[in-house]
Formats: C-alpha cells, structure tokens, sequence
C-alpha cells in the first residue's frame, strides 16, 4: 500500500489542468453499453474506479478499449453474451450498481450485485429498486444479488418520485427506461450536471428525454440507440478542491485550466466570501489566497447546493480560517472521518450529529494521518501541505480512485509530496 510523505508548508503557484470528471465518466460508460454500435468517449480519466468500470463491463462480454495515452475509452457492446455484475467486482466501487439499469435496459433483463457498505454510513439502493418496479421491472432479492427483469420487450412505465432526490437511482432509471418504457417520469429527478451529460449523451445516441437539468425527467422509449463520438466533463469535484487548496497559504496564486465553471454553481461565491479572489475566464479559473481566511459556514446540498464531496476540504480550509465556522452535511450524516485525523495535525473541531464546528486558526504540524475515503484523503493531503513540517498520509490508494495525477499536479505547482510504499 501507498503513502505519501510532504513537506511543508508551501504555497501553491502555477497552473494545474483539470481532468475529465470520474462521477460524469461512469454513467457515459453505462449508458455506452445501450448502444447498437461501438461509442468513444473522450476525457476519460486514468483513475482506479475507471478501471474498475472497465472490468465490470469486460464481464458482460462488451469490448473496451482503453486509451490511456490518450484519456480515451472505447466501448462495444455487440459481443455482449452475460448480464451479470458479480459481488467480487461491484464491492470495490458502489457506482458499478449502474449496471443494473443498462443491463436491464440493453437486454431486458439483469442479475446484479448489492453494493454492500460503504466506509461512511448507510447508502442504501432502495430507491433505483423502487423506481424500477415502477416503471413495470419484476425485482427479486435473492443471496445479495438484485434479479431485474422487464415482462416484455417494453412495458408502459409510469411515474416515480425519488425521497431524496438520488443521483445515483436517477442514472440507473433513465438507463433502464430509454429502451424500454413507453413513458416514464422521474419526479425529484437529480439535477446534478453528471445526469445533465448523461441525458445530453443518451439523446445524441437517438434518446427521447425531456427536463434534463430540472427536477422532472420525462423518458419515451425508443427502439434503437446509436453509438458517438462524444466527450465527457471536466472533473468539478477535482476543479473544487484545487480550488480550496489555493486558498489555504496565503502566498498561493493558482490557475486552473480545462475546467467547466458553469458546473460550479454557488461555490466560487462561497469561496470568494472567504476573502479568496477568484477570476473566471471561460474555462480558466484563478485563484489567488486571502491575507486573513474569514470563516464561512457551509450545508451540503443537492445541485446546485454546497456538494457534499468539497465538505471535507472546506472544513479543512476553514481550520486556518480567521474564527468559527460549521459544515454541516445534510446528504450523508456521518460524512466526518477526517475529523480525528485533522485533529491530530492541531485543528480545532467537534462533530455533533450532522454539524462540524471549526475553531481557526490553527498552526497545523506535521504527522502522520490515515483515512477511509476519498475526499478525506485530500483534505489530509491539503492539511498536509500547509502543516510545519512533515506529514505522511496512509492508505492514498482512496486518493486513486478519484484523482488522477494528483501529487505531480500539485508538486508541479510547488508542493513537496512524494510517493512510497507503506511498509
Ligand atoms: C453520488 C456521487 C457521490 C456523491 C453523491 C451525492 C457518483 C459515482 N457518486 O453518489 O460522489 O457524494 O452522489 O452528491 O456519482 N439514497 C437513498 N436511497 C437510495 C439512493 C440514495 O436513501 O436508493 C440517499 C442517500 O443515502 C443519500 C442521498 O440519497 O442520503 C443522495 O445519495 P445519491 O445521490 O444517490 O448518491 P450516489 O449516487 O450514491
């Protein structure tokens, strides 16, 4: 296993180049086995989930083909003889769950696995099961697995109201609808710009989707869907934490490029009233660090909310911040593991339920730290870089699964991090 060791604290200066967003990806990967033909799908990025997707779908029998050189993944699912995502596959990442809704949308039927736990809370799967059975799908529970079925080529759909709005049961309805629903709604649609693409993507392929970006999503089946050329989205996640790093030394001027402003919603305002200047121009972001960080309180919420996949860095910007702030995370509760482990750099925070106070500023000092999952990791990372001293991060290979390039992105833009083996 990985651990990075950095040194710091040092400023972030230069540019960084933003890659193709990890959760955009997965639902272009899904939504490419529902063609007739082959799809390429451009911006890929080189990430262990990405790798992970592309064995899932190898079980099926579909071809990919991955272009790592050049960040592009070809999928053709005409050889595709088995639809089944076994346990062994889908434990290692919660998203290969999309394979439910295309395999049931490509072939009319789907066995796939449960996803199992996640390492922060609950995340059940209730609602893409619920939704499928609304739209006329015969759904079986049997040893861990998920039996989909359609009775019939089409079924006449229907309605169904996501509480709460679900990324995720989104993806996997309007996968398995295109095909096969004569008209189904999703009402409480998510309104995320990973489901806007996939929507933009289904209808080049032929789709009839109506309401895309709103909370009412409106599918009519089509009989055939072709295979594209297409792209998929800057990474607004990556964009975001890049973001926060930026703001944490106050001698960082950081540029940021290839990204999708657009995609931000409220964030570049929340990290502007830190003090934060922050200056778009088209799809260049700069950002240039606050003398004094003032404290900003933030809640998580769904697009275009505070995404819940920023809270931890934010809480981590916030510990150098000038006073008190809270992040509260209202989409997942228990979201809250880099706590201890900010802690033992010298951060100043306490959880109470949903709510994490934080006390800045604190002198962060170097340690070592471990955490068990992604956006975590980065905020140790980030702590890390502004932390006297040296801080070893354990267990980076969470940091994998949705950063690529990250240590020689950042150490080209004046970090010290470099990369060894755990033992
Ligand atoms: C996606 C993102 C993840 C992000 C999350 C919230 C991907 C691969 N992952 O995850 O990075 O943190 O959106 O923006 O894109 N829920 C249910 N029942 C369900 C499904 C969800 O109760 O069947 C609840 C969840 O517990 C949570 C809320 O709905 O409280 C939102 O979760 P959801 O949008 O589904 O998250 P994911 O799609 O899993």
């Amino acid at each position: 296993m990985d651990k990075f060791t950095i040194d710091g604290p040092t400023p972030l200066r230069g540019s960084i180049a933003v890659s193709g967003s990890k959760n955009a990806a997965l639902p272009l990967m899904a939504a490419a086995i529902l063609g007739d033909s082959p799809t390429t799908i451009r911006l890929v990025p080189k990430l262990k989930d990405i790798y992970t997707f592309n064995n899932v779908i190898r079980v099926t029998g579909t071809s990919v083909q991955f272009d790592e050189e050049n960040n592009t993944l070809k999928i053709d699912s005409q050889n595709l003889g088995f639809a089944e995502a076994p346990y062994e596959l889908v434990r290692k990442m919660r998203a290969s769950f999309y394979m439910l809704g295309a395999l049931m949308g490509k072939t009319g039927e789907a066995k796939v696995s449960l996803p199992g736990g996640c390492a922060w809370g609950p995340r059940p799967v209730d609602l893409h099961l619920k939704g499928l059975e609304a739209m006329g799908a015969d759904i079986k529970l049997e040893k861990g697995y998920v039996m989909g079925s359609f009775p019939g080529d089409s079924v006449p759909g229907g309605e169904y109201e996501l509480s709460p709005s679900s990324v995720g049961a989104t993806v996997n309805l309007i996968l398995a609808a295109v095909r096969r629903a004569e008209v189904f709604t999703i009402k409480n649609a998510a309104r995320e710009p990973d489901v806007v693409l996939l929507c933009d993507t289904l209808s080049k392929m032929g789709a009839n989707i109506e309401g895309a970006g709103t909370d009412t999503i409106t599918i009519r089946r089509v009989d055939s869907l072709k295979g594209i050329d297409t792209s998929n989205d800057p990474d607004r996640i990556e964009t975001g934490t890049y973001m926060i790093a930026a703001a944490m030394h106050p001698e960082s001027s950081l540029t940021l490029t290839g990204c999708k402003p657009e995609d931000l919603g409220a964030f570049p305002d929340d990290l502007r009233n830190t003090g934060a200047k922050v200056t778009i121009e088209g799809d260049t972001i700069h950002v240039e660090a606050p003398e004094t960080i003032k404290p900003v309180s933030v809640e998580t919420q769904i697009y275009p909310g505070f995404p819940t996949d920023l809270q931890a860095q934010w809480a981590t910007l916030m510990t150098q911040a000038d006073g008190r702030s809270t992040v509260t995370d209202n989409i997942y509760f228990d979201r809250f593991s880099y706590v201890p482990e900010l802690k033992r750099l010298g951060a100043d925070l306490s959880v109470k339920g949903n709510r994490v106070t934080i006390d800045g500023s604190s002198a962060l000092s170097g340690t070592s730290v471990m955490s068990t999952d992604l956006r975590a990791s980065v905020s140790l990372v980030m702590a890390g870089m502004i932390a006297e001293g040296t801080t070893d991060v354990l267990r980076v290979y969470h940091l994998d699964r949705g950063y690529e390039d990250l240590e020689d992105k950042l150490n080209n833009a004046g970090s010290v991090i470099v990369r060894h083996d755990e033992d």
